[in-house]
């Protein structure tokens, strides 16, 4: 019976065949034990010298790793596996051999690791992490659908710059200037308005000239709208999602987790609700921790969202932020107008913002307002203006980033692990 590693457990005691590739080899004078793996797992295959043919014995101790096989072999139960299966061979056919496979099982710098990322994938690490990525996703189609919004698919090709213009990568669309997306929001509005509750997910783009853990050039992000909804229900429906893809990780990628040798138990609680922190209170609590470099009015780095991050167990809301760090389209708080109604959310254990959200203006003369004081066109931005034009009823959303909340779940330490092809400052290939 021809089937995939993960679905020898239909077949126990049974004799299969599989097409697989070489992971790994070890071999004595008695036995070779054969490492596959075939994309839907990994699998221990042991030929037993004395109950094989010499030639079979002969190929299973000079076949190399990554030469692709067709493997004939009775499934055994094996309670010391962590796939709970291993395969007694009864056959081994050479598909296409593989000559000096450059990453062997020993240590490689990160560097030659990134040149050969069309290789690395095949590692037991990097397809437990893309196992996760498919999970995150998987889950988050489920809850959004569940919760009766539609999917909306932005443009990638845009004409304006939702997150500031200093980030932009412009190209040519026929003789006008395009850019590509930093963010399907304002589009996502528009679709709100159409639909009601609706999300998108796809890649975004930032020109950032930011060479850190968290910051990929491209990367894929979440972006769910709402209307009718304000501040706080918004931040309602952030922790519910995000709660529901770690816990649905957890019972879905059991063995990905071990793999990685994630500590499952800073998983476990993470479920709604979360706690929230005012910008100013954040302020506040820096100060005491001795972050002198921080004044009112400073956007957070790296190092003051992990401070705030530590003292709690579960990701936390950082709410109200100064106006002046801001994009343009965030809804003043409605005491006072040096504040908007947004907030970040921090993954704990050092992972940084992985959501980003607000209540969005919908009255029309502020909007504009802020538009001139963004120097932003009013031709570039007539339609989204337009929205308020026609019926505008407070709305919010958010953007949850990929790739760092993949990073978080997975206890992996760089996002460049968290893409299967990272475009990072100064990497294009592969
Ligand atoms: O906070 P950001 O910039 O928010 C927006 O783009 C909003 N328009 C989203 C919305 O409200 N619809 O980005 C959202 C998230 C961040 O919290 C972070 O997780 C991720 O996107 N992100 C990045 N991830 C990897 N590399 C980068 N360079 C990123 N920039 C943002
Ligand atoms: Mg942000």
């Amino acid at each position: 019976m021809k089937c995939t590693i993960n679905e020898v457990h239909k077949y126990v005691n049974e004799e299969v065949t599989i097409g697989a590739w070489i992971a790994n080899k070890r071999s004595s004078g008695k036995i070779a034990f054969l490492q596959l793996r075939d994309g839907t797992g990994f699998i221990q295959g042991v030929v037993v010298k004395a109950e094989v043919d010499e030639e079979l014995f002969t190929l299973a101790k000079k076949v190399t790793q990554e030469t692709s096989v067709w493997v004939k072999g009775i499934v055994q139960v094996d309670e010391r596996s962590p796939f709970g299966y291993e395969l007694l061979v009864t056959g081994l056919e050479v598909i296409a051999e593989a000559v000096d496979y450059p990453i062997t099982p020993k240590q490689h710098g990160t560097e030659f690791l990134m040149d050969h990322r069309h290789l690395w994938l095949r590692s037991k690490r990097q397809h437990a992490v893309m196992k996760i990525r498919n999970e995150i996703i998987r889950a988050t189609y489920e809850f959004f659908n569940q919760e009766g919004f539609v999917k909306v698919d932005p443009p990638i090709l845009t004409g304006s710059a939702p997150e500031g213009t200093s980030e932009l990568f412009a190209t040519k669309y026929f003789d006008e200037d395009a850019y590509l997306s930093q963010s399907g929001q304002l589009y996502m509005e528009a679709a709100a308005m159409a639909l009601g509750k609706v999300f998108s997910f796809g890649p975004t783009f930032r020109a950032e000239k930011s060479k850190t853990r968290r910051h990929l050039i491209e990367f894929w992000m979440i972006e769910p709208e709402m209307a009718f909804v304000e501040f706080e229900e918004n931040l309602e429906v952030q922790e519910q999602y995000v709660s529901y893809i770690v816990q649905s990780v957890l019972k879905n990628c059991e063995i990905e987790l071990k793999t990685l040798g994630r500590d499952t138990s800073k998983l476990e609680n993470i479920k709604a609700p979360f706690p929230r922190i005012s910008y100013d209170d954040a302020i506040k609590f820096l100060h005491e921790k001795g972050f002198d470099d921080i004044q009112w009015g400073d956007d957070f780095g790296a190092p003051h969202e992990t401070a705030i991050a530590e003292s709690f167990d579960k990701p936390v809301f950082i709410t109200h932020y100064p106006t002046g760090i801001k994009p343009f389209y965030m809804q003043p708080a409605p005491d006072r107008d040096d504040v908007v109604l947004c907030a970040d959310l921090i993954a704990p254990e050092g992972y940084g913002e992985i959501i980003g959200g607000s209540e969005r203006i919908h009255d029309m003369e502020l909007l504009k307002q802020r538009l001139d004081e963004h120097n932003l066109s009013m031709d570039a931005y007539q339609w989204y203006y337009e929205l308020r034009q026609y019926g505008s009823v407070p709305h919010s959303g958010f953007g949850l980033g990929l790739e760092r909340t993949v990073a978080w779940i997975s206890g992996v330490e760089h996002v460049r692990e968290t893409i299967p092809f990272p475009r990072l400052l100064n990497r294009l290939y592969p």
